[in-house]
């Protein structure tokens, strides 16, 4: 018998878990991650990002210098925090049993759609409360995204929550200050950077969030995640966390 436990309440739609904290309304961040993941932006978006894996020596390989600090043991049973449409899961030993969840109900719908073994183990919730009981997985992963989570220290807290003594945490996403190369940024006019940024897709809002957001994960995460080790990825441009659910964290 599985020992993932999840806690929602209603009843599956459509094989997505409902979103599984009362009042369903998202803040700050994840409101605004919400939209754009949903929205027609992050279609075209997603073309980009494709192309700067693609450039990293294929896309396979730039998810694979993420995922190799998963653990090897057979039938692992595996949580993706921000699962997105699932891109990840065809790179994952077969085995396994695979658990997503996800702010936004788009990529969660396009996930069924290309892995149907899925239905009933993607939840619509935020990484920040997770529906899981304590323990419950064997590693716990996120790639793409954590920059822009409403509450880091939460969902790191989480992640450590759910998975199971020695079990692997992983946290990954690319350098939040990259666009500060833009031509706009260097010559001191951000709007010409807001405009190509939109024109690639990203919505206003969006835009807004990764200009205000200078975000540097170190410190949350030593703080959460200790003797977590932080590798360089994507020639330099992401980082990518690494812990084993040992030590204890401090509580504050
Ligand atoms: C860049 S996509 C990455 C998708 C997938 N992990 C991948 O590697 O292709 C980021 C995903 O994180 C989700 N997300 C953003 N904030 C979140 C949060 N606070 N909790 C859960 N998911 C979140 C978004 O809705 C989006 O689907």
């Amino acid at each position: 018998m599985s020992r993932v436990t999840s806690t929602p309440r209603a009843k599956s739609e459509g094989g997505i878990l409902p979103l599984s904290w009362p009042g369903s309304k998202l803040r700050g961040r994840n409101r605004i991650a919400e939209s754009f993941y949903n929205g027609p932006g992050w279609a075209r978006f997603r073309r980009w990002e494709r192309l700067f894996l693609k450039i990293q020596g294929g896309e396979a390989r730039a998810r694979r210098q993420i995922l190799r600090h998963l653990p090897t043991q057979p039938m692992a049973t595996v949580l993706e925090v921000g699962i997105g449409d699932g891109a990840n899961l065809k790179l994952l030993p077969k085995d396994w049993t695979t658990y997503g969840v996800d702010i936004a109900v788009r990529p969660l719908g396009e996930c069924l759609n290309l892995h149907p073994l899925m239905n009933g183990r993607v939840l619509r919730s935020e990484g920040e409360s997770l529906p899981f009981a304590d323990a419950a997985f064997d590693a716990c992963y996120s790639i793409g995204g954590f920059n822009y989570f409403c509450d880091h220290a939460s969902t790191l807290r989480e992640m450590r929550r759910v998975t199971r003594v020695g079990g692997r945490l992983i946290v990954a996403d690319e350098d939040s200050r990259l666009h500060r190369w833009g031509i706009g940024h260097l010559i001191g006019l951000k709007s010409i950077d807001a405009f190509w940024l939109g024109a690639l897709g990203l919505d206003r809002e969006f835009v807004q969030m990764v200009f205000d957001q200078p975000f540097d994960p170190g410190p949350v995460v030593s703080q959460h995640w200790p003797g977590s080790v932080r590798h360089s990825i994507w020639g330099g441009l992401g980082y990518c966390y690494v812990a084993s659910h040992e030590s204890e964290p401090s509580t504050s």
